[in-house]
């Protein structure tokens, strides 16, 4: 499945790095909400879940983590491993996250305000609403 990142500029000099994220600049939606997840324990793997709607941008500020994703078609397998790439997470995308560093930030820019009728928990009915959609 096509996986689109989004490549930061990095504002640099001799003191260090600098990333600027705006929404509809850089990050290609309005920011409507920001999470981080850190101190994940080891061999944690989490996520488990769609969205009917949501589009996020995940960045892994600091260290590093694996995605698998699925559209419900095809699957495939993203590791994150720096401050200056945003990896794109599209509605109607299954997601697990696993392999989180001990030092792992992964900070998340969601285009919507938490809503759990929004997640889709079970697989089956994931796989069975995608294939509903290309319909
Ligand atoms: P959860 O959805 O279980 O995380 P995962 O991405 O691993 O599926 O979220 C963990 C807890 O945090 C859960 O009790 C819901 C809460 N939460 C919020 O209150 N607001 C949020 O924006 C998010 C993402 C989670």
């Amino acid at each position: 499945m096509k996986v689109t990142f989004v490549d930061f500029d990095r504002h640099g000099d001799e003191r260090g790095m600098l990333v600027a994220l705006e929404e509809q600049r850089n990050i290609p939606f309005t920011i409507r909400r920001v999470y981080y997840l850190f101190d994940t324990k080891p061999r944690v793997r989490r996520g488990y879940h769609a969205h009917r709607q949501l589009k996020q941008i995940m960045i892994a500020v600091s260290g590093s983590v694996r995605f698998h994703l699925d559209d419900g078609f095809e699957t495939t397998e993203v590791v994150l491993d720096n401050p200056y790439r945003g990896l794109l997470v599209e509605s109607m995308v299954w997601r697990e996250m696993s392999e989180f560093s001990s030092n792992c930030v992964l900070m998340v820019l969601a285009d919507q305000l938490y809503d759990p009728t929004d997640y889709i928990r079970d697989y089956q009915e994931f796989c069975t609403l995608a294939k509903r959609e290309r319909e």
